[in-house]
């Protein structure tokens, strides 16, 4: 059988899943009505949905949970997640609750600068190239004004442009390196098209003026963001520290402090580290249509920026108070991308009271620390896997296609029972006997 096609994206949608399921199936039928199960019966919505890529054959269901009670600088906001794995919602309502009654968390936006760069080579004197850039830069703002002009009305803009001599890293390599505040945009769009006009606007003034060739290699916004920066607290009495008698404050402080130490200097457990903290912002940043691979790639290179994957997020312990905090760049929008299009995406923006780009770094940077402190409060005390495979516990009943008596049966029983697979595939049998 062929499985490769040309013209693929000019075929009808229902011509393109016939293709896949004729193709790649051996059962074609129960693949095409699979794939058809998951359409929207409100054709407008599917449509809008079939629209957002190409080659769209139906929908994706990630599910969309809430995390409430979270305390942030005083405001009390219920989180929209969108993620599958099943502890990080409990986890992130378990950690608010417990913050909630400890004074909450407070959190600073401290920059909002985005970054975007026009890469080109140029084989002439740098110092011809330098007097060249003095008189370059406020035409490259001038040309730019069409597309900047309503951005500079609601106070945003161009901050910065600069002729950077990167010649001692690649021959002949140097790059206009520009600065934008977008406001409430993540800004991706406008910050593209000042680039390419930008690199317009270079390459017809190089020609007229300079002797050597200059060629625009590629113009694109950077997702590494280190001046877009918000940062994320909380902390209370060390002695405040514990809600169970099993662990002491003092205890659970110095044990915690010591798992942020081992995240800070040991590469390894950073990355996992990490991932724990992504786990609640990648979840908030998919509920309200933002761009997780940009802030998860901003955010990991945030983590090496001196030279060593680290951690995150700081903890320690300074005249009986306990304090956790991170900081980390997060460059959001809440106007234009996904946000006024798709219909959850508006609802997930609106629960959160509509924020500006700024309070939502805030909620965003809130719901990873407190991922971090929900994973680390387990793996310092229970262990991990006893929460983790209490909620997992739904999915392995799933899986046995349990009914809901059997469920009710085996989450009762499971309430003193450690869950393992093992367990509960006996258990199940058992039940079924
Ligand atoms: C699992 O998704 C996340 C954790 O591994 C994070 C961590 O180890 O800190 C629990």
């Amino acid at each position: 059988m062929n499985k490769t096609i040309t013209g693929f994206s000019k075929l009808s949608k229902s011509k393109k899943i016939d293709w896949i399921a004729d193709t790649y199936f051996t059962d074609s039928e129960s693949a095409k009505n699979l794939i058809k199960q998951y359409w929207n019966s409100d054709k407008k919505l599917q449509q809008l949905h079939d629209e957002f890529i190409e080659n769209t054959i139906t929908n994706y269901y990630l599910p969309l949970g809430v995390a409430p009670n979270f305390l942030i600088n005083d405001s009390v906001y219920t989180i929209p997640m969108a993620i599958e794995e099943s502890s990080v919602v409990a986890a992130a309502s378990k950690a608010a609750k417990f913050w909630s009654d400890r004074g909450g968390f407070r959190a600073e936006v401290l920059s909002t600068e985005k970054i975007g760069q026009v890469h080109f080579t140029y084989k002439g004197e740098t110092e011809t190239l330098q007097s060249f850039f003095k008189i370059l830069k406020p035409q490259l703002i001038k040309a730019a004004q069409p597309i900047t002009h309503s951005m500079e009305q609601r106070g945003g803009g161009i901050i910065d442009i600069t002729l950077n001599d990167k010649t001692d890293s690649l021959e002949h390599y140097y790059q206009l390196h520009a600065t934008f505040e977008t406001l409430d945009a993540m800004g991706a769009n406008f910050i593209n098209s000042c680039l390419e006009q930008f690199a317009k606007t270079l390459k017809q003034e190089a020609a007229k003026t300079l002797e050597h060739d200059l060629i625009v290699i590629m113009s694109i916004l950077s997702n590494y963001v280190p001046n877009c920066l918000v940062r994320a607290e909380v902390s209370c009495k060390v002695e405040e520290l514990t809600d169970n008698s099993t662990i002491s404050g003092e205890a659970f402080a110095e044990k915690f402090v010591q798992a942020v130490q081992i995240a800070e200097v040991e590469p390894y457990r950073a990355v996992t580290h990490n991932k724990g903290i992504m786990n609640g912002i990648d979840a908030v940043i998919l509920a309200t249509g933002n761009d997780f691979r940009a802030v998860e790639a901003g955010v990991h290179a945030y983590a090496s920026r001196l030279g060593t994957y680290s951690s995150l997020t700081h903890a320690k312990i300074e005249q009986g108070v306990f304090k956790f905090w991170m900081e980390i760049p997060l460059a959001l929008g809440t106007v234009g991308g996904l946000t006024k299009l798709h219909p959850l995406v508006k609802l997930a923006l609106e629960m959160l009271g509509n924020p500006s780009a700024k309070e939502l770094m805030k909620i965003v940077a809130v719901a990873g620390l407190a991922q971090n402190f929900a994973a680390l409060r387990s793996l310092t005390t229970t262990g991990i896997q006893e929460g983790h495979m209490k909620m997992h516990l739904m999915n392995i009943l799933n899986q046995f296609e349990a009914t809901s008596e059997e469920k009710a049966s085996l989450v009762e029983h499971f309430k003193t029972h450690t869950v393992t697979h093992s367990a509960v595939v006996s258990a199940i049998e058992k039940l079924r006997q």
